[in-house]
């Protein structure tokens, strides 16, 4: 009966699309006259942008899964006759509802830790030590439900290894490191307007298809279905979102949007094992992240805002840059820029004195570099198509070669 489940799941996302997109307009000022605003740094005259709607769509999100938590034991048979009959209490299934609590308090957590960073500009340090406490809960969850750590080698380790190999603890640092990943790399995926909502928007879709498929191979039904019960009103708050955030933003979504967006993906990852291909999905976002292991590592000099740099007279983006000399960086530096220079993959200018220009190592000013200075909203759109055709590379991977690979 998950059916009417899902039916009415879509019902409370239609319905949370709808509070949402009458609610922002309303609290723009609210939250202006609350000193929650940022400058428009690609905009002539940099005006102010009501920030961190991340938490009014978090509280939507959040209202509306507290509402729909009944219902998937509503149309369950064994917790119905439980309920009705008073009878074996051992029917209720108690391990999937506190699955959903755990999910849902770990997502709150997130909502509330990014909100204390918008507020307080946490460091980067404390960046990555606020996804892993919010992972706990869920971890517990992980623990006493499944505490399944094997994992399922693929044909040609097979001869060395075994069939499957159970990596204990190592399965747990790679879930916590999961949310502390899927949160940041949204975040360092942003600066331009409706990019950090364009990306959620797409990879929430990609996870429903991904869902859709496998319901209907018929594999790890519940799983999916629980992922679905989560996707769904995520999907809908987030399309609310991307109408008001998308060029020119009317309001912008702070760090709460993105850690709230990377924890809700990466429950889903977990709880419905299917981290690794959650991952797949995260290909643009896990080249962002690759690229920019210079700056944010500090082997090159990382300004505050690596965003583009806004032209007034032409309306267009040009690659920001940051300045160093050589000698000035550590050998792992040097190394890693001149591969960068080597393939092409920076811009490069040098002074006779020794000072080097280069663009700071985004996806973004990757993009800008390969076509030159482009109007901002176009690069929103330019990175939102690479990240459907990343999708449509993802389920490739994922289905003829996972068949292939692990094939019995
Ligand atoms: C991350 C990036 C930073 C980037 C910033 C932009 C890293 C290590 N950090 O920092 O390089 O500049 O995100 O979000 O990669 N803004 C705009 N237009 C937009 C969105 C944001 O001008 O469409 C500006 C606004 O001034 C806004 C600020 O960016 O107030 C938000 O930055 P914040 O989210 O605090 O930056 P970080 O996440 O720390
Ligand atoms: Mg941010």
């Amino acid at each position: 009966m998950s059916g009417a489940a899902i039916a009415i799941n879509s019902a409370i996302s239609g319905a949370a699309y709808y509070m949402a997109i009458r609610m922002i307009p309303r609290f723009r000022d609210m939250f202006i006259k609350a000193n929650l605003f940022g400058n428009d740094l690609c905009k002539k005259d940099k005006p102010q942008v009501p920030e961190s709607f991340g938490v009014l769509i978090g509280c939507v999100y959040l209202v509306s899964l507290f509402l729909f938590i009944p219902i998937p034991f509503a149309f369950d048979e064994a917790a119905a006759t439980d309920a009705v009959t008073g009878g074996k209490p051992d029917t209720f299934p108690h391990d999937k509802f506190v699955e959903l609590i755990a999910a849902l308090l770990s997502i709150c957590c997130m909502i509330f830790l990014g909100f204390a960073d918008d507020v307080l500009d946490l460091r980067w340090r404390h960046k990555l030590l606020l996804p892993t406490i919010a992972t706990l809960p869920l971890l517990m969850v992980y623990y006493v439900n499944y505490n399944s750590t094997t994992i399922i080698m693929p044909n040609f380790a097979r001869d060395l290894i075994g069939t499957s190999l159970n990596i204990g603890v190592l399965y747990y640092i790679f879930m916590g490191m999961l949310a502390v990943f899927c949160t940041n790399a949204i975040n360092i995926l942003a600066g331009i307007n409706g990019l950090e909502v364009g990306q959620s928007v797409i990879i929430a879709g990609s996870i429903l298809i991904f869902n859709c498929i496998e319901l209907y191979l018929g594999h790890q039904v519940e799983s999916h279905i629980f992922s679905i019960y989560l996707m769904l009103p995520f999907a809908a708050t987030t399309l609310a979102l991307w109408k008001f955030n998308k060029y020119p933003s009317q309001v912008f979504v702070g760090d709460t949007y993105c850690y709230f967006a990377g924890m809700t993906f990466a429950v889903v990852g977990i709880l419905g094992h299917f981290s690794k291909t959650l991952l797949l999905f995260f290909l643009p976002q896990v080249l962002n992240f690759l690229y920019s292991t210079p700056q944010l590592f500090h082997f090159v000099p990382c300004p505050r805002h690596r965003l583009p740099k806004y032209d007034s007279k032409t309306d267009l983006l040009h690659i920001s840059t940051t300045e160093f000399r050589m000698e000035e960086l550590n050998p792992v530096g040097r190394l890693m820029v001149k591969t960068l220079q080597k393939l092409r993959l920076i811009s490069w200018q040098a002074r006779p004195d020794g000072l080097i220009r280069t663009n700071n190592f985004t996806l973004i000013n990757f993009v800008l570099v390969i076509f030159g200075p482009v109007h901002e909203r176009v690069v929103t759109q330019m990175l939102m198509a690479f990240q459907a055709v990343c999708t449509l590379i993802a389920l490739t991977i994922r289905y003829p070669l996972a068949n292939y690979f692990y094939a019995k």
